[in-house]
């Protein structure tokens, strides 16, 4: 397989990194394709815990290259922390990384406008107020101000300028907030190009140029499917395209270049932030799985809500992406539940829907089916066959129900807790 696409199923938070880092060990190159510092990947290697915002999770394995392709909006400050970060645990990032020139830069104002704009909302997004809405729409209005911008100072100046006395004017009139700056944002911008100069390249021409000379490829999503922008539960989204389509967009690979996706999927379900969540459990089960599964964000610390698998959702994921196969993840988190409850359709005003709405998912009411749990600790599995008979129940139930093989199960943070299935 030349090129692979690994994508989040659920809300994010899936653990895609996790089997990033996994799997990249049978790839050269790791790509980023949208989203920004909203995304929290985390990776736990021996007694080390990294979170990457922005730097693909292959990073870790010292002879990949790791590419942060057109798709990704990219918050300089952010940026600069991670690479330091990796630079002290002796990781030669600057040799290892590239990043696009047409990857969009996000500014303090961004920051600024999506926590104003999220003050000035009747209903709250409960975005991460990392910038991301702001610099997507900057980018769709044309006054985006691209990484490779940065190496033409007259035109850089020039497009900040009208930005800012557009941002100011809303920040002035609407928001009743500070204004900025053009000469700090500009200085921050240079200090920062000293830094990655080196690293900016049209990634798109090295993509296909690498896949032409053979090198294998691993698509790395953020996010996840049910928080993209068309095909998830608008308006309570992220800005971009987690899915299939926001992976070609964001790399410029064409749609015959991808040879297999994998949805890495929770076994069970968690969203940060407001909007529906049908198999959402306020209470008892709901309270254990977060505690269990340290269930808070990886890049706002809030806690996460958690609920049972959703067969709809994953249905509609499979349906968009065309998953090649699953990656199960947090198995482990269920041990000790006395029956697991997993919704297997959804109802709405008593009629069974034959498919997860566009709208309305509020007033959907999950239909759930139960099965046995298990107290058996399985986080040391190194195989299937090693699993109680209700663990492999249950995979067999997600297996059969969705006609999608599961292929990969994570039982545990850590990267030895994964087995392939044999
Ligand atoms: P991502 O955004 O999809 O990469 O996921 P996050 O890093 O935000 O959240 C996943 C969390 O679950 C992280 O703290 C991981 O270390 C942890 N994790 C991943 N896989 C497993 C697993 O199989 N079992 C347990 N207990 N934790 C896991
Ligand atoms: P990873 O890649 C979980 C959620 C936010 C909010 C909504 C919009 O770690 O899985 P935004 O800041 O993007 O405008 O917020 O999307 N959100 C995530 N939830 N995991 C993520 O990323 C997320 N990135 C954004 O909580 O509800
Ligand atoms: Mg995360």
């Amino acid at each position: 397989m030349s090129c692979v696409l690994l994508l989040g199923t659920q809300w994010g938070d899936e653990g895609k990194a996790k089997i990033i880092d996994y799997i990249s060990r049978n790839s050269d190159i790791v790509v980023r394709y949208q989203g920004g510092a909203n995304a929290g990947h985390t990776v736990v290697v021996g007694d080390r815990k990294y979170i990457f915002h922005h730097i693909p999770s292959g990073i870790l394995h010292r002879d990949k290259m790791c590419v942060i392709a057109n798709g990704v909006v990219v918050d300089p400050v952010t940026l600069n922390d991670e690479i330091d970060l990796l630079e002290r645990d002796g990781y030669d990032v600057m040799n290892h990384l590239l990043i696009s020139d047409a990857a969009h830069v996000i500014f303090p104002y961004h920051k600024a406008l999506d926590e104003a704009m999220e003050e000035f909302r009747d209903k709250k997004i409960g975005t991460t107020k990392r910038g991301i809405g702001p610099s997507y729409s900057d980018k769709s209005l044309r006054i985006g101000i691209r990484i490779g911008d940065m190496l033409h100072a007259d035109y850089l100046r020039e497009r900040i300028a009208f930005v800012l006395k557009l941002r100011n004017l809303q920040f002035e009139m609407i928001y009743k907030k500070p204004v900025f700056q053009i000469d700090a944002i500009i200085d921050t911008l240079l200090q920062f190009k000293e830094r990655i100069g080196g690293m900016i390249t049209n990634t798109q021409y090295y993509l296909h140029e690498s896949l032409r000379g053979g090198k294998k490829i691993l698509l790395e999503g953020a996010q996840g499917n049910a928080l993209d922008i068309d095909h998830g539960t608008y308006p309570y989204v992220t800005s971009s395209n987690p899915t299939i389509g926001g992976a070609l967009i964001g790399t410029g690979l064409n749609a015959f270049d991808v040879d297999k996706v994998i949805g890495i999927t929770k076994a069970y379900v968690t969203r940060v932030g407001e909007g529906p969540f049908p198999t959402e459990e306020r209470g008892g089960d709901g309270d254990r799985l977060r505690e269990v599964g340290k269930e808070f964000g990886s890049t706002t610390g809030r806690p996460r809500r958690c609920g049972w698998f959703d067969v709809e959702l994953l249905k509609h994921t499979i349906r968009i992406n065309g998953l090649s196969e699953i990656a199960l993840t947090k198995l482990d988190v269920l041990t000790g539940l006395k029956r697991i409850k997993i919704a297997v359709g959804y109802e709405m005003k008593g009629k069974k829907l034959e498919y997860f709405p566009s709208a309305m998912l509020q007033d959907v009411e999950p239909v759930y089916e139960e099965l046995d749990g298990w107290d058996e600790e399985i986080s040391s599995c190194k195989k299937y066959s090693e699993l109680p008979a209700n663990a492999i129940a249950y995979v067999d139930f997600i297996e059969k129900t969705l006609d999608t093989r599961v292929s990969i199960i994570s039982v545990g943070p850590e990267r030895e807790s994964t087995f392939i299935r044999e």
